[in-house]
């Protein structure tokens, strides 16, 4: 969990990685529906340009089809889910009904100026999905993986980029508490410094509360 801009798909890859396991991202699913031009995507669009969410039954139910797939058999890493206290409990249902539950909870802590500085910078590439910042790429326009085109999100526009956090503060922020006083617990971990120190304390974290990192 954690604010837009946080570093929540930077770090997602790595520990998806780490555990071989799936990251599923509402945002990229719904990113690659809007792409495919499906009636998902369309219906997703109007909702993410203005920085608003997408209606909670839309989610539950990409989220029911993607735990399905015979990837997420070995578990799986959400990334951008649950946003609200019904997801949140939709999510519960949905894992019960598999006799499967939440291991931990991470949210990522980071300052609103620097949240704003990240997702003005940020560029993704249009064929390989790669996620930089012009700190990283400056004003290049080629993806220093593939040699794709790098391009800017359409939310990514500082007024929306404004609605996203007022929309986080309004509606997932209250999940935090959520989690905290719940079974599974929650670990805020400091998401300021560079990507490979935050994964550090990610991972430590992780072994914390058991999940078994170093295996
Ligand atoms: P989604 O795609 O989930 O966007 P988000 O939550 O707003 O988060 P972001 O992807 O913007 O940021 P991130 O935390 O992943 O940061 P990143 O690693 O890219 O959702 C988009 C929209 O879809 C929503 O607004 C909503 O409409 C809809 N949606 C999605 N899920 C939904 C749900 N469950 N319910 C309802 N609606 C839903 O990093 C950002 C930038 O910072 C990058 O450029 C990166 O290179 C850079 N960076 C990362 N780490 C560091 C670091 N340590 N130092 C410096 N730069 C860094």
């Amino acid at each position: 969990m954690g604010p837009p801009g946080a570093g929540k798909g930077t770090q997602g890859e790595l520990i998806a990685e780490r555990f071989g396991i799936p990251r599923l991202s509402t945002g990229d699913m719904l990113r690659e529906a809007r792409k495919g031009g499906t009636h998902l995507g369309r219906e997703a669009r109007r909702y993410m340009d203005a920085g608003e969410l997408v209606p909670d039954d839309v989610i539950l139910g990409i989220v029911d089809e993607a735990l399905g797939a015979p990837q997420a058999g070995r578990g799986f890493l959400f990334d951008g889910f649950p946003r609200t206290i019904a997801q949140a409990d939709g999510l519960a249902a949905l894992l019960g009904e598999r006799d499967e539950g939440l291991d931990a909870v991470l949210a990522l802590e980071v300052p609103d100026d620097e949240l704003i500085a990240r997702l003005s910078g940020r560029r993704v590439c249009e064929r390989c999905g790669h996620v930089t910042h012009t700190r990283v790429v400056g004003e290049a326009a080629e993806c220093p993986v593939c040699g794709g085109q790098l391009s800017q999100r359409s939310d990514d526009r500082e007024e929306t980029v404004r609605r996203r956090l007022g929309v986080y503060r309004e509606q997932t922020a209250p999940l935090l508490e959520y989690y905290a006083e719940g079974e599974t617990g929650l670990t805020a971990v400091d998401g300021t410094g560079d990507i490979e120190l935050i994964t550090g304390r990610l991972f430590r974290a992780l072994d914390e509360v058991g999940t078994g990192t170093s295996a």
